[in-house]
């Protein structure tokens, strides 16, 4: 199975979060054998690749990049509600790239690639002002303090994030652990560049649930949305 080297030069800290789970079902292991190579973004080292070059499509097309997707729903679900927009969804966890393989090849969803690492490697390949949305969701909350620096959305990935989202691009958020709702809020706040345009227990009106989402319901956890613009 394709899994690209992270090249740890790039990023100041490693990735957290677990690569593998269960072993994969026949169909999903068959995808990530036959699907995944089609899909699949390699990056070459030193190069500022455009999204549109991922797609062989013009330049124009708007880009979209789902940071965390988990089992995909989310990504497949918006891919196929904009198919005139690209997609680049970045997650390292296996049984959540063969789960969004399925989506993909069950629904023919033809505008997502897929990068199978640290999205932070995929932003620092990207030219400046390659993105017109991006979405963190139910990103891991590591609730503890002392774990706050492996939290996606801080001050380092902010930067990131400012760099290769256009202006007036959307930053979106959601969360249904306190602590890192209150994180995310602060880091947004003292960053110079992003302006909050919703935040709410309501879900934005263009809202696709997650995985993650329904589990934070079912336990009784509310969930917390927030869009961020680029300035
Ligand atoms: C709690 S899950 C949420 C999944 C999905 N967004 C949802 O709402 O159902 C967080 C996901 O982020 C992924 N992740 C964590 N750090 C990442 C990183 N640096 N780059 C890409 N994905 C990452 C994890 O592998 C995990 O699948």
């Amino acid at each position: 199975m394709p899994q690209q080297d992270c090249d740890r030069k790039k990023t100041t800290s490693r990735l957290y979060g677990r690569r593998k789970g269960r072993p994969l079902h026949v169909r999903k292991a068959r995808l990530m054998c036959e699907l995944l190579p089609q899909l699949l973004i390699v990056l070459k080292g030193g190069t500022h690749a455009t999204v549109q070059s991922f797609f062989a499509k013009g330049e124009s097309a708007p880009a979209w990049m789902e940071i965390g997707f988990g089992g995909g729903e989310h990504l497949a679900a918006q891919a196929k509600l904009h198919p005139d927009v690209l997609f680049i969804g970045c997650e390292p966890f296996i049984n959540g790239i063969a789960s969004l393989l399925d989506h993909l090849e069950k629904d023919a969803i033809q505008n997502v690639r897929i990068f199978d690492n640290d999205a932070r490697l995929m932003l620092d390949a990207l030219p400046h002002a390659s993105l017109d949305k991006c979405f963190v969701l139910f990103a891991d909350p590591w609730p503890k303090k002392r774990h706050a620096e492996r939290r996606f959305i801080g001050p380092e990935n902010l930067d990131r994030l400012a760099r290769v989202l256009k202006s007036g691009a959307l930053l979106r958020l959601a969360s249904d652990h306190a602590s890192l709702i209150e994180w995310m809020h602060d880091c947004l706040k003292e960053h110079t560049e992003f302006v909050c345009v919703y935040a709410g227990a309501e879900p934005p009106p263009d809202w696709v649930e997650t995985r993650y989402q329904q589990k934070a319901l079912k336990a009784g956890r509310q969930p917390f949305f927030m869009d961020y613009r680029r300035k």
